[in-house]
Formats: C-alpha cells, sequence, structure tokens
C-alpha cells in the first residue's frame, strides 16, 4: 500500500524547491526574517511530538531545543499524546502565533494535511522530524534511514540463523511512515526463500496496550514454530521477550528491534535480544534543530555538517527536501564501541544486571 521513492537530488531541483519555499513566504508578506529583522533571539520554533512515553522522544527533544536555543531561537514544546487531533490543534495554534517554523513529529502520518498546508500558506515553513508528513508538501524531511533499519534487522537474522527458520513480523503502525521503510528493507532483504514470514502484524499506535495485544496474537498463531522476530521498536521487542519468558524460550528466538533503549541494550547483553538499531538521536536531533533555524532565519537548507543530501517523494508525490542520518547495529560485540563509548548510556546503566 505504500510507496516510498527515492531520487537523487539535483542541484537544480534542490534550489527550485527553496525558491519556492522563498517565494511563498514573500508573498505572504510573514517572512521569517523580515517578521524578526535580523535579530536571532527572536526566531520562534513551534514543535510537537507525537508522545514522550517512548524514552527516545526526550533525548531528540532535549537535544533539539538545546542545540535552538544555542542559535538563539525560542522553542516551544508541545506533545501530542499520541493523540491527531491535539496535534493538529497545536500546529494551528502555533500557525495562529505565527511561528517562524513548525516541527512535526507526526503522529499520524496521513491526517495532517490541511493544518500543514494553512501553515505554509501563511508562509510558515514546516519540517517533517523523523516522519515523513504525507499528502502535503512540507519543506523539509530530516531523518534516519529507516529502510536501512529494515536490512540491519534482516542482517542480524540471517547471521545468527544463516540457514533460514520462521520469522514473525511485528511492525510499527502503518500511520507512522517509517513503518513501511522498514518493512521494505527488511523484507526486500530476507527474499532468499529459506525465510519464512508466519506472521506479520502491525500495531495501531506505538502505546503499550496496542503492542501487547499484537505480540498476543503473534504467538496465538504461531506458538513453538518462532524462530525469529522482527520488531518495529525496543519496546515492542520487550513485549516479545516478555511473553518468550513465559514461555521458557527467552534467548533461544533471535529478537531484534530499534531504538537502542537503555532496556534493550540490557537485554542484549543479558542475551535475550539480539540486535537493536541505534540512530544518532543527538546528531538527529542538532541537524534538525539547525537546519529549522536556519530556514527560519533565512529561508536556507544548511546545518553544520551535510548529511546525506537528497529528495524522498510522498506517496503521493511531494518532492520534499531530505536529510537523512544512517542508523548502526548494535549487538553484544560492539556495544561498547557504540553505545557505551559515544556516551549514549552509561557503561554502569547498561551493564546493571550481568556486572562488567
Ligand atoms: C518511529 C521511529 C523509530 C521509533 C518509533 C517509536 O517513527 O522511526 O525510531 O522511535 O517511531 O519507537
Amino acid at each position: 500500500m505504500m510507496r516510498r521513492m527515492r531520487i537523487s537530488i539535483t542541484s537544480a531541483l534542490l534550489a527550485s524547491l527553496l525558491l519556492t519555499a522563498c517565494a511563498e513566504r514573500k508573498q505572504d508578506g510573514t517572512e521569517a526574517s523580515e517578521q524578526s529583522g535580523q535579530d536571532a533571539s527572536k526566531i520562534r520554533i513551534g514543535i510537537t511530538f507525537d508522545t514522550f512515553v517512548l524514552e527516545r522522544w526526550i533525548r531528540d527533544r532535549d537535544v533539539f531545543v538545546d542545540t535552538a536555543q544555542k542559535m538563539g531561537a525560542e522553542v516551544d514544546v508541545q506533545t501530542a499524546n499520541g493523540d491527531v487531533q491535539t496535534q493538529k490543534e497545536q500546529i494551528r495554534k502555533f500557525a495562529d502565533e505565527n511561528m517562524d517554523a513548525i516541527v512535526v513529529v507526526a503522529t499520524d502520518c496521513y491526517l495532517l494535511t490541511d493544518e500543514v498546508e494553512d501553515a505554509r500558506e501563511k508562509g510558515i515553513p514546516v519540517i517533517s522530524y523523523d516522519r515523513l508528513i504525507q499528502d502535503v508538501q512540507t519543506d523539509l524531511y530530516v531523518t534516519v534511514d529507516s529502510e536501512a533499519v529494515g536490512m540491519l534487522m534482516a542482517q542480524n537474522i540471517q547471521d545468527n540463523l544463516p540457514d533460514g527458520g520462521n520469522v514473525v513480523m511485528i511492525c510499527g503502525p502503518e500511520m507512522d511512515s517509517n513503518s513501511a521503510d522498514i518493512v521494505n528493507g527488511f523484507e526486500n532483504s530476507l527474499q532468499d526463500g529459506s525465510w519464512n514470514v508466519i506472521y506479520k502484524g502491525y500495531v495501531e499506535s506505538w502505546a503499550a496496550e496496542n503492542s501487547v495485544k499484537v505480540v498476543a496474537d503473534a504467538f496465538a498463531g504461531t506458538d513453538g514454530r518462532i524462530d525469529a522476530i522482527m520488531c518495529g521498536n525496543d519496546g515492542l521487542a520487550g513485549y516479545a521477550i516478555r511473553s518468550l519468558s513465559e514461555r521458557q524460550l527467552a534467548g533461544d528466538v533471535v529478537v531484534v528491534g530499534q531504538d537502542a533503549d537503555l532496556e534493550a541494550c540490557q537485554r542484549i547483553v543479558e542475551g535475550t535480544q539480539s540486535m537493536t538499531v541505534y540512530k544518532p538521536i543527538n546528531d538527529l536531533a542538532r541537524t534538525a534543530a539547525e537546519y529549522t533555524v536556519n530556514l527560519a532565519r533565512d529561508g536556507v537548507l544548511s546545518g553544520s555538517d551535510s548529511p546525506e543530501s537528497d529528495v524522498k517523494e510522498t506517496e503521493d508525490g511531494h518532492a520534499v527536501p531530505y536529510v537523512g542520518l544512517e542508523p548502526v547495529a548494535v549487538t553484544a560485540e560492539n556495544m561498547d564501541s557504540v553505545i557505551v563509548d559515544s556516551g549514549f548510556h552509561s557503561r554502569e546503566e547498561v551493564y546493571l544486571n550481568v556486572g562488567n
């Protein structure tokens, strides 16, 4: 159902996208730098997160706000608490307040069309953070490459079970555009025929109760025949491993997740989870903040370093300037070099239950 197309950026295309963005802002007469003069202290950014219940988003928030503030911007942080109606209202409020830029971690990538369109018509750039908002143009998509995430998950399962086996897929919500990208990357990598996907389910939102339900469904239909479980995030991996433990199977089934949540890292060194995917969230949030402030202030797309720049098309064909960071597979072998040495989690926290 979800189609994803990636095309290489040409400088002409990027230039024309930028000109379009600037032109829209000028026509409206509310171009950000005019409102604020050249005084960076007056740049105002509204950011709405899907949720803060999942561990990673707290870090996204803190680094984003810190970077933007250091660049002289003010940030109004809101959370939709997983409710799309709330998020719509937050975007409308930001637009009514004439924010210089609006940043959205979409609760539902398919239901924000009117709010985003209206904000952009007022000349306010809208940034798709982490998840690509569909059915409407946004000014920038900053993320970690989710198709690569799916490929890394598949690679770990293949490394651990070279002769193939039965795979269960417990995927993230379909309304999160990253879920489809992960599934594509995963399935394309497991095409060689020795892999049998015996169950595939999507949780309805990232909420805990939905996750528990999908994990229960997966086990109900496949009991005893599971060799590997691909989980849309580490929260889901936690529920899957709990179900495996109840069956005395934890550690015998290959389980992969993403986000490098602390509990997942602990499970990896304990041996019940095989891998997680580390997303360089500090870099992501810092990059997103830099691009956002520069876009709001000067109408240019730039950050202090240049991760892969590209254009990504939404499913309905809007070409969105894209900045994508690379994910990293984390196993017990590289836990120290990737997670501990980078300070993402401390050694004490990661090895809390096993000692080191
Ligand atoms: C996705 C994101 C993942 C993860 C998930 C919630 O959109 O790409 O990294 O954060 O939301 O766990």
